[in-house]
């Protein structure tokens, strides 16, 4: 049987609001909302948690010639069974994406490894092809450097005005990731927190309102600040992320020069992760910032040590044990994980009505600990060790099974291209 052909019923779903009731899914889409008739196969819900599957709108999948930290395969079963069925790549790869042929060349590599849907972001360098990689497919520009990271130069104030003002002509989303590194002993995460500090990041932030041209689109990746969401949502000039790792770790529950726990922007003290979770409303996204370096990289002295956390399969397990625990909403990690992502981009919304994308985590009423033993990357570790997750047992993508307790099982991803992709005669 074509399976993308396939009626597969969802009996007895509890809708967020208190309606429970069947969801029919084919061709990709949720066909009937309400009694089921006929389906070729029925899954019963009353013990599960079903929820609109995730988009981590912010990961790095390496692959290429990194390879040993993760690859298409590897990464995007960690995805799935994160309950996330569509990443969005960022492009400061080796080499990096600067040009619409090797935007392409990225997701023709994707699309052949890929368990779950994708998208491909554009570098903004000084010289990259902005208007090429729009017209190939980019989904989104950046992230940006508006302060170095790994395999990531930063650009100057002119540097950035202008790219800006091209990417507001082309219709184009810009995603920065905002910084300012002082000079100075990143021999600890203490220092490297007082380097690359909060202050910093607000500033960098409030540097690109000034700089930026009327009328962009603008998100900001991975912010790590109560000051700096204040900062950006007074202005109302640009959606908000936030990474799980900011949320659930500080650097005072870690020893003092662990490289593991080295990312940018840092870690913080753990009463500025505190003052994070009060912000929770202000919070238009969450996404990973899947950043998988080896063991091995991270086994170096602190100061040589790569920065960056994997997390694109614990990030929505991580959340849904905060549902778990009463302490945030089901409604409210849907919106973060699933819907606003997809509003920001511009990509369909996966969900409950009839019409929406039939992309569905089903999770279990009772949560586990995260073990780094069941996780799909290639990295081999993880800083939620022994935190406590709710993984989903199902995850169904374009109305297909894509993950069933444990395994991942090949469907046809799809590359969703941005609003500027101009087919190829
Ligand atoms: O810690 C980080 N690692 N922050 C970034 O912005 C990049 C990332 C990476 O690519 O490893």
């Amino acid at each position: 049987m074509d399976l993308t052909q396939e009626v597969l019923v969802l009996r007895d779903v509890l809708i967020p609001g208190g309606r429970v009731c069947d969801i029919t899914l084919s061709g990709g889409r949720v066909s009937h909302l309400g009694a089921s008739g006929k389906a070729d196969t029925i899954y019963r819900c009353h013990d599960t948690i079903v929820v609109p599957a995730g988009i981590d709108m912010h990961v790095h999948m390496r692959d290429g010639v990194q390879a040993q930290k993760e690859d298409w395969e590897s990464g995007t079963k960690s995805a799935l069974a994160g309950g996330v069925t569509v990443v969005v790549d960022q492009p400061n790869t080796i080499p990096p994406v600067t040009t619409g042929k090797i935007l392409q060349d990225r997701a023709h590599l994707a699309q052949e490894q890929a368990y779950c849907n994708f998208a491909i972001n554009a570098g903004v360098t000084v010289d990259a092809d902005l208007e090429g990689m729009a017209r190939a497919g980019a989904m989104a520009f950046g992230e940006t450097f508006a302060g170095p990271s790994s395999y990531g130069e930063a650009l100057s104030r002119d540097d950035l005005k202008s790219a800006i003002y091209s990417i507001r002509n082309l219709d184009g989303l810009v995603t920065l990731h905002a910084e300012i590194v002082h000079e100075g002993q990143d021999n600890t995460l203490a220092a490297h927190d007082i380097l690359r500090s909060t202050a910093g990041e607000r500033q960098a932030v409030q540097m690109i309102q000034e700089i930026a041209t009327p009328g962009s689109r603008i998100h900001f990746c991975h912010i790590s600040s109560a000051e700096t969401i204040t900062t950006i949502k007074s202005k109302e000039t640009g959606t908000i992320e936030v990474t799980p790792h900011h949320l659930f770790l500080s650097h005072d529950s870690c020893t003092p020069d662990d490289t593991h726990a080295k990312v940018n922007p840092p870690l913080r003290k753990e009463c500025e992760r505190k003052r994070l979770w009060e912000c929770w409303s202000k919070i238009d996204v969450i996404a990973s910032d899947h950043a998988p370096h080896t063991l091995k990289e991270k086994s170096v002295p602190f100061s040589d040590a790569p920065s960056g956390i994997p997390g694109v399969e614990t990030m929505i397990p991580l959340l849904m044990a905060e549902v778990h625990h009463g302490r945030i909403s089901l409604t409210d990690v849907i919106e973060k994980t699933s819907t606003n992502p997809a509003r920001i981009l511009g990509i369909e919304p996966a969900g409950y009505q009839p019409g929406m994308r039939a992309d569905f985590a089903l999770y279990p009423k009772t949560s586990s600990t995260i073990q780094v033993e069941n996780l799909f990357s290639k990295a081999g570790w993880t800083p939620y060790e022994e935190m406590e997750g709710v993984f989903p047992e199902m995850v169904i993508m374009s109305g297909q099974v894509a993950y069933d307790q444990g395994a991942c099982i090949k469907t046809n991803p799809t590359w969703i291209k941005g609003r500027g992709y101009i087919p190829e005669k």
